[in-house]
């Protein structure tokens, strides 16, 4: 495997997918759900094969490359590359701090890193938590890295989840095997453009770690978040939006709530996320936009944003929560 235009040569094995094998290889390109779901994998293939699902081809010339794998020597073009140290991941036996039911159906639990361990982290990335029977189920990190010695993540309860069903009945003491960091969702931070945080849930999670890494630095960009979820109780952490209105001159906050009456008493917009936008902004030229949330959802907000509102496509950037095992 090559990159075109580069001196950068990488080892695809066999029934290996080419993000996951440029991934192993120390080479991180944009990605999300690593199930063919979220689109933001996608690159070109300059020369050479691959061998993809019919249904993984995303736009003209552009394959999914969490889904092909290469039939020989294959050039790939990336939307972005860059080199990290896979090295630096770490599995780590963490034991449950505290656990909150902080809405219906979403749990927030604290985790305590071992005696002088830190976690190394940036701030929209996730943890991978390994469960007895192998399989893996991905979280974001809601806490910025600064605050390292513990782990915080906002976990919605999936009906049948394995994970997620037990998540409410882990007490203190109780000890969890993670692996971390992964995701390539974080701040672009040499860009002072302003920015449009939309979240659904606990799509919350990254944006939190995010916002409050922004805080901690002093880039006070202007920032405007929209949180959806179906009600009030559903915008589980409101101390946390408090807080950055409270300090951070250019931020807003837009709850989008399905309940009428919640709207009016959040002073918010009764609707879905994407129509929030719309109400919100006439204009996203010079913008960008940070997603984080269920796939349909997210896809609704890129498209307003970019056909609607002008926003340039490569300053759309999403993480996408699609449940179930956790890829690799
Ligand atoms: S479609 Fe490949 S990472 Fe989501």
């Amino acid at each position: 495997m090559r990159i075109a235009g580069t001196e950068v040569r990488f080892a695809c094995e066999p029934g290996q997918n080419i993000l996951d094998a440029a991934l192993k290889a120390g080479i991180e390109m944009p990605y999300s759900c690593r199930k063919g779901v979220c689109g933001n994998c996608a690159g070109g293939v300059s020369a050479g094969e691959v061998a993809c699902p019919p249904s993984t081809v995303a736009a003209a010339g552009q394959h999914l490359l969490c889904q092909c794998e290469p039939l020989g020597d294959v050039e790939i073009v990336p939307a972005s590359w860059h080199r990290f140290d896979p090295a630096a991941r770490k599995t780590l036996n963490v034991k449950v701090y505290r656990n909150t039911l902080v809405a219906g159906d979403v749990s927030l639990l604290l985790l305590r890193l071992p005696a002088g361990q830190r976690a190394k982290f940036k701030a929209g990335q996730y943890l991978q938590v390994a469960l007895p029977d192998g399989s893996r189920r991905a979280y974001s990190l809601a806490n910025p890295p600064h605050e390292n010695d513990t782990l915080q993540l906002h976990i919605r309860h999936v009906e049948g989840g394995k994970f997620s069903q037990i998540v409410p009945g882990l007490k203190a003491g109780d000890v969890l095997q993670v692996e971390l960091p992964f995701g390539s969702f974080e701040l672009k931070e040499e860009s002072s453009a302003p920015m449009l945080c939309v979240v659904g849930g606990t799509g919350f999670a990254p944006v939190k770690s995010l916002l409050d890494d922004m805080l901690k630095k002093g880039v006070k960009r202007p920032v405007t978040l929209i949180w959806g979820g179906r009600n009030k109780a559903g915008l589980y952490l409101m101390a946390a939006v408090e807080r950055w209105q409270k300090l951070w001159p250019g931020f807003s906050f837009v709850a989008a709530v399905e309940d009428a009456g919640d709207a009016q008493s959040l002073g918010g917009f009764q609707g879905r996320v994407d129509e929030a936008v719309l109400a919100r902004f006439g204009s996203l030229v010079g913008h960008e936009v940070y997603c984080c949330g269920a796939p349909a959802m997210v896809a609704a907000v890129k498209k307003v944003c970019v056909e609607e509102r002008g926003l340039a496509a490569g300053h759309f950037f999403s993480d996408v929560f699609v449940p179930g095992p956790a890829a690799g």
